[in-house]
């Protein structure tokens, strides 16, 4: 892989895009690279992901604007396929995947980080969508991602004056949820996926398919998501161990992922 790295420590993967020269900015390569890496999680082992930028400036500064400059009306179009494609994979993955966001946000930066299940930040992160002072319009999902996550007015007034916001702000709409010092972001990704993978991970993955496939029905139909998932749980023997720890006063003995 030239521009994407991945670490494996305990159930956490660290996924890292790596093209510093270019503020980690997504070529088509890169997006196959990160679409690579994700295919190749080992998920009996890996229960949650982080997703970050090397460098201590950018996390993504936005999708390849060389290499969008002479596309076509149909390469435009499928290279927006492309991006939303991997992103859409991203969003769907069956574990969670937390955004360390660790300096710039900008455009698929900003749509890349919103297709994780949860983000948090670097003081110095900036998270915006400038597409239109480019003559395009976010193109890897922010025209939908950006008004689901911090509500539709505000999603227009950042889109349409392609005003980027800093670290602060981006915390006080809900874009991320919690901001920390750059030295201190990728303690707290770790802390924080090493919390999730401690839980269940059936029980886990069964909640992020429930919370994302009810908020896309009616609540009739997502309540019967949620009953679903909740039925599956009980054919796990990590369902067992937990209610039996607590009814027998005792630690759970580390869930198995089975
Ligand atoms: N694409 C390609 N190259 C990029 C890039 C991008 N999105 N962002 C930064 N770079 C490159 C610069 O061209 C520069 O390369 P050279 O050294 O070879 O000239 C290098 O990264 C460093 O960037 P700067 O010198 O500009 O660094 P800076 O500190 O002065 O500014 C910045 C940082 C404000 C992030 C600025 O680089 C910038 O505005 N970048 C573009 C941000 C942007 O508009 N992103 C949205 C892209 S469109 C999009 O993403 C569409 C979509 O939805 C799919």
């Amino acid at each position: 892989m030239e521009f994407v790295t991945y670490e494996q420590e305990g159930f956490v993967g660290i996924v890292t895009i790596n093209r510093p020269k270019a503020l980690n900015a997504l070529n088509s390569k890169v997006l196959e690279e990160i679409d690579e890496v994700f295919s190749n999680v080992n998920l009996e082992e890996t229960r949650a992901l982080i997703l970050t930028g090397a460098g201590e400036k950018s996390f993504v500064a936005g999708a390849d604007i060389g290499e969008m400059s002479t596309l076509t009306k149909e390469q435009g179009e499928a290279f927006g396929k492309k991006g939303n494609d991997v992103f859409r994979k991203i969003e769907t993955f069956p574990i969670p995947v937390i955004a360390a966001v660790n300096g710039f946000a900008l455009g698929g930066g900003c749509e890349i980080s919103m297709s994780c299940d949860i983000r948090i930040c670097s003081e110095n992160a900036v998270f915006g969508q400038p597409e239109v002072g480019l003559g395009i319009t976010p193109g890897f999902g922010g025209t939908q991602r950006l008004a689901r996550i911090v509500g539709v007015g505000k999603a227009k007034e950042m889109i349409y004056a392609a005003t980027n916001i800093k670290a602060d702000e981006a915390y006080r709409i809900g874009l991320v949820n919690a901001v920390y010092p750059q030295t201190e972001l990728m303690e707290m990704a770790k802390k924080l996926a090493n919390k999730i993978s401690k839980n269940a991970p059936i029980a886990v993955r069964a909640c992020k398919k429930a919370i994302n496939e009810g908020l896309d029905v009616d609540m009739d139909k997502a309540i019967v998501i949620e009953e679903k998932a909740f039925g599956s749980c009980f054919e796990s023997e990590d369902q067992r161990e937990g209610m039996n720890a607590f009814l027998e006063k005792r630690k759970v003995e580390g869930f198995k992922n089975r």
